[in-house]
């Protein structure tokens, strides 16, 4: 046998992410003042994102999954209600919907883009049609031309899903301030790590307003404060809320990866062109660039490997791939290869056939900026091991 390009010991995680010394002591410090759960670092944490972002007003939870299921309760969606988003997405986007009681509706993507087709969801608008919730995958912008244009003619909210959008732009304005709600995610793999962690951002403050309450047990907004140094604070229930709140320690983390979304980006950004140039005579499909006027979020660098060309299967690329210790991801499968939605909503793959052909031949590499130049060589020389004889 022979050797793999990195010891099983140095086994090179998928996603994850570079924390530096500023959140460990900021970390620290929460531990040592007690002030764990919700506090002065969260409002702080939402002040600074909000500034970033450009955005109206911004609220912290505890995960992507909750800001998305909080948009939807803040924009009155509910049972008889059709949202429409896409297919190549994470569950979590599809499953917000049915938390609400609505019936979610799939719009195939652009098979170059990976992106909801603007074409699709117009051709999937019915009378009950109430809201558009795009994917900025892999943090490509959407044309957000098109479907705000779609959105406005037919009188529908803009959700944007922006798990994996940071950092992305389009036209000068930033991903997840198009709409009514942009949802964002923390996850450890993500493009700024809290562990778990999400944010809204609304440009309206009575949104704002109700997705805090509803973070919080449906408690009254003076209920974040109710165990500040001014004293006990009573409070009232006006909703039968959620436990989404995100905890100072979160936040700790949050700030800092903030300070540096720039240089990580930056590094993403080269390690991304690396790629680019290193698998250009391989049998593989490779991420196109970044459309004119806009910015990607470089949070995934996806290939497909076709098995007729690749002459071998994606799975077997990704065994392939795991053998050599280094970590790989799929983003994603189709929603619809999922028994749970196939059995609820009787959707067929082939409806979908290119989020459905994605699903099938995408491969997501190492794209942390914690990867060291020796890292980025070993993924390089891997792929070039499993595909380039
Ligand atoms: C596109 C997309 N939407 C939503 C989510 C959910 O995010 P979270 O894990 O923060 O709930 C994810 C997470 O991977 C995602 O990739």
């Amino acid at each position: 046998m022979p050797k793999p390009i990195r010891s099983h010991e140095d086994f090179l995680i998928f996603g994850s992410p570079l924390i530096g010394d500023d959140e460990k002591r900021d970390v620290l410090h929460c531990l040592e003042t007690g002030w764990l759960g919700t506090g002065p670092k969260v409002a702080r944490f939402e002040r600074e994102f909000c500034a970033y972002k450009q955005a109206g007003y911004a609220v912290a939870v505890n995960s992507c999954t909750a800001a998305l299921h909080l948009s939807l309760l803040a924009a009155n969606i509910g049972p008889g209600d059709e949202v429409i988003t896409t297919p190549l997405t994470f569950c979590a986007t599809v499953n917000a919907i049915i938390h609400v009681g609505a019936q979610p509706v799939l719009a195939d993507v652009n098979p170059t883009t990976f992106n909801i087709d603007p074409e699709q969801v117009r051709a999937k608008i019915t009378q009950r049609t109430k809201a558009i919730l795009p994917v900025h995958f892999a943090g490509r912008s959407c044309d957000m031309q098109a479907l705000c244009a779609i959105a406005e003619e037919h009188g529908l909210i803009l959700i944007e899903d922006c798990a994996h959008a940071i950092e992305t732009m389009y036209r000068g304005k930033h991903a997840g301030t198009f709409g009514a709600f942009g949802c964002f995610s923390f996850y450890v793999t993500k493009n700024l790590a809290t562990g778990e962690g999400g944010m809204v951002l609304t440009p309206e403050e009575g949104h704002a307003n109700r997705i805090k309450v509803l973070a919080l047990h449906g408690m009254t907004k003076d209920a974040w404060q109710r165990f500040s140094d001014e004293g006990y604070k009573h409070y009232q229930v006006v909703e039968c809320g959620f436990k989404y709140n995100m905890m100072d320690l979160q936040a700790a983390l949050g700030l800092h990866q903030l300070r540096r979304i720039s240089v990580n980006w930056q590094r993403r950004q080269e390690i991304w062109a690396i790629y680019q140039e290193a698998f250009r005579d391989l049998p593989l499909t490779l991420p196109e660039p970044p459309e004119e006027g806009t910015r990607h979020a470089y949070h995934l660098y996806t290939v497909l490997v076709d098995p007729q060309r690749a002459r071998i299967t994606r799975d077997a690329f990704l065994a392939a791939m795991t053998a050599e210790n280094i970590g790989v991801g799929v983003h994603y499968q189709s929603i619809p290869t999922h028994p749970y939605y196939r059995d609820r909503f009787g959707w067929q793959v082939e409806d979908y056939p290119h989020s459905f052909r994605i699903g099938q031949q995408t491969v997501s590499l190492p794209l942390s900026p914690k990867l060291s130049d020796r890292d980025v060589t070993d993924v390089t020389r891997a792929v070039w091991k499993v595909l380039g004889d």
